[in-house]
């Protein structure tokens, strides 16, 4: 009954990669990354068993839970004038900085034999999108290959979040069929490229033997607890263990083995339940918003698998985290059940003084909770095979904010209170495909749509997450304010961080604070007026803290929040670069028209970053009509190209520094 894409093969074509353990001699991995910047005295503390500060490390060893305040362990100053405010249709930088496209939807991701150019009318094949660049780059992250000083290449892993159909295709969604629908799936998804840069520009290698495109019909394991539960099983996967596809892939993560994780958001969006004409029953209806008929793309028009109805298990095997190896272009991505199920934004590493690995995860939405994964056992550095299964096994815990600036992390395991077979858990792999529900349970805070979490390098223990804004806190039938959301109708969002009780990540209490409220600190409307230092902004969304000590933060205001009165001159979406330790926040960079930033990630000398250009002329709600964003954007081909483009920047610094200090 279920219509399934045979193909398997267009993004994987390559089988001369050389076995990890011998690779793994050769490469830079995070873990063998040596200092890099002037002045630098530490290893990625995050990555490194042995990185623990001082203070840490003692208070770990000597097994206190003892609270520690907010703290930042490296010194840091902004070396860059900030930039103001702007709504020109292209790419702005401070002074002393450069900008280069390095791969924008459409282009060729490198596959030997198979490298379609873009083509501006849209007249590309679903088989050529297969191998080029998805559409609306995300989250992403480099992974070295090699770092000899002027010459740099690594790998690239870069999420393809969704679809504008009105762009994509000849004639836009008009005419829905197959082969359409196979080209949306095709432009969904992860891309790995290899990258390098010689004499100073940067370039996508072609052909790679590393090079890949996962898309929404590549075949993926499912593994951990919940793998093979009678709620993934399907007509077409009786076994609930290999599902077709991945997408809605917003933010991401790494592990310390270097591996690359793709987070699936919004999959809900993408499946249909017909019969139920927007009024279904279930859980997935009831708690994670799988609507009706009107669910925005027209996915199970061609593929019955998106019919809810049909298919009504299919939707439980989205909304996880995707592990991928970029270094091993044959192996099977594996979406890890045991992180969890929500619509996941990131999954940002702490490694622990017991060598354990913490991913810390936001769930975009408003109201719902911030949760972290704790390994059972240690990450393997001298034994890359090891590790291969070790996100299978741990805990997940979702966060409470008490008002007096403590909180705990809630264990989200079977048999605990509330969580067992009379409250609706059977066993733990039902609680993690009803996370959601499970959390409800435990009484976890509902906080203002959780957005990306970043882990100060220096102090594993320390952790920030973007709230992006909610606004319908304190309306009528909606939670009110409290301590950690403390804003009714927050358009702006804010900024929460917290430090792990021993500054170890692993801890189950930690003490928390509001780092920023969002928004112009002149706004009449206290709701709306921020406490920023600096350069305004409001709607964060990525959120990267570098080893340099700043703060990285991407704003996402979106189509309908940006023409709000409130944020009348606030021109297009920007990036900014903040001193955790002050507050000091600077503008480092304004978008084109209608884009998202997003996307962050540093060469190994951390004198390139690298960041994501989404969705530049939005807004594109009108799906089906491809002339609408090119009426507000042509980034980057500009007049003489036409169709707007997500794309991937290099930026540096012209005199070849490190970026931003
Ligand atoms: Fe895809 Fe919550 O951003
Ligand atoms: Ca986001
Ligand atoms: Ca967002």
């Amino acid at each position: 009954m279920t219509k399934t894409y045979a193909d398997k093969s267009a993004a994987c074509n390559t089988s001369d990669n050389p076995h990890f353990s011998s690779l793994i001699e050769q490469l830079d991995l995070p873990l063998s990354r040596r200092n890099f910047f002037a002045g630098g005295g530490a290893l990625l503390a995050g990555l490194s068993l042995s990185g623990l500060p001082g203070v840490a490390a003692a208070a770990a060893r000597a097994g206190q839970a003892a609270l520690t305040p907010p703290q930042a362990l490296k010194a840091v100053s902004l070396g860059f004038a900030g930039i103001p405010l702007g709504t020109d249709d292209t790419v702005k930088v401070p002074a002393g900085y450069q900008v280069q496209v390095l791969y924008a939807w459409g282009d060729p991701v490198g596959l030997s034999g198979n490298m379609p150019p873009f083509r501006q009318d849209a007249s590309n094949s679903w088989q050529e999108q297969a191998a080029q660049a998805g559409m609306h780059h995300d989250g992403m992250r480099y992974f070295p290959l090699v770092n000899a000083g002027s010459r740099q290449r690594g790998l690239m892993a870069i999420n393809h979040e969704y679809t504008d159909d009105g762009l994509l295709h000849v004639g836009g969604m008009a005419n829905w069929n197959a082969d359409k629908q196979k080209k949306a799936m095709a432009a969904h998804g992860v891309s790995v490229i290899e990258i390098e840069q010689r004499d100073g520009q940067w370039s996508v290698v072609r052909p790679s033997r590393y090079a890949r495109r996962v898309t929404a019909y590549t075949p993926i394991a499912l593994s951990g607890p919940a793998a093979g539960h009678a709620l993934l099983r399907t007509a077409d996967d009786a076994s609930g263990r290999e599902v077709l596809g991945t997408f809605a892939n917003c933010a991401n993560g790494w592990t310390p083995w270097g591996t690359y994780l793709t987070c699936e958001e919004n999959w809900h969006g993408y499946f249909t339940d017909w019969s139920d004409n927007g009024d279904p029953k279930g859980f997935n209806a009831k708690r994670y918003g799988l609507k009706g008929a009107d669910a925005g793309y027209r996915w199970a028009d061609a593929d019955f698998r998106f019919d809810a109805q049909l298919n009504p298990n299919e939707p439980n095997r989205f909304g996880w985290v995707v592990e991928i190896d970029p270094f091993e272009p044959d192996a099977k991505p594996v979406k890890r059940t045991a992180l969890g199920r929500f619509k996941h934004e990131g999954a940002c590493l702490s490694v622990a003084p017991s060598g354990q690995c913490v991913f810390y995860m936001g769930d975009d939405e408003k109201f719902e909770y911030i949760y972290k994964f704790v390994t059972a056992k240690a990450w393997n550095k001298n034994d890359r095979k090891a590790n291969r299964n070790l996100l299978d096994d741990g805990t997940l815990y979702v966060a409470r904010f008490n008002a007096d600036g403590s909180g705990e992390w809630l264990e989200l395991s079977h048999g605990k209170p509330g969580l067992t077979a009379e409250h609706g858990f059977a066993d733990q792999g039902e609680l993690l495909i009803k996370t959601r529900l499970a959390a409800d349970k435990l009484g976890a805070t509902k906080m203002d749509r959780p957005e990306w979490t970043a882990v100060n390098p220096h102090n594993p223990g320390e952790v920030f997450c973007t709230l992006t804004n909610n606004s319908d806190r304190g309306k009528e039938g909606k939670p009110g304010t409290d301590a950690a959301n403390p804003r009714a109708n927050n358009l702006f969002g804010h900024i929460i961080r917290w430090v792990e009780a021993g500054n170890d990540p692993t801890a189950k209490q930690f003490n928390w604070s509001i780092f920023a409220l969002a928004g112009n600190p002149d706004a009449k409307d206290a709701n709306h007026r921020g406490n920023i230092k600096g350069d305004i902004f409001g709607s964060q969304d990525g959120l990267y803290y570098a080893e340099t000590g700043i703060l990285w933060i991407q704003t996402d205001v979106s189509t309908t929040t940006i023409n709000a009165k409130e944020y009348a001159g606030m021109g297009n979406n920007q990036m900014l670069a903040a001193n955790p330790q002050t507050g000091e926040v600077r503008r480092f960079l304004v978008g084109p028209r209608g884009c998202e930033l997003t996307g962050i990630t540093f060469s190994a000398d951390h004198k390139t970053l690298f960041v994501n250009i989404q969705h530049p002329g939005e807004p594109s709600s009108e799906r089906s009509d491809p002339a609408k964003p090119q009426a507000i954007s042509n980034w980057p081909d500009g007049p003489d190209g036409g169709r707007p483009r997500s794309a991937t920047l290099a930026i540096t610094r012209v005199d070849g520094g490190v970026i931003g200090i």
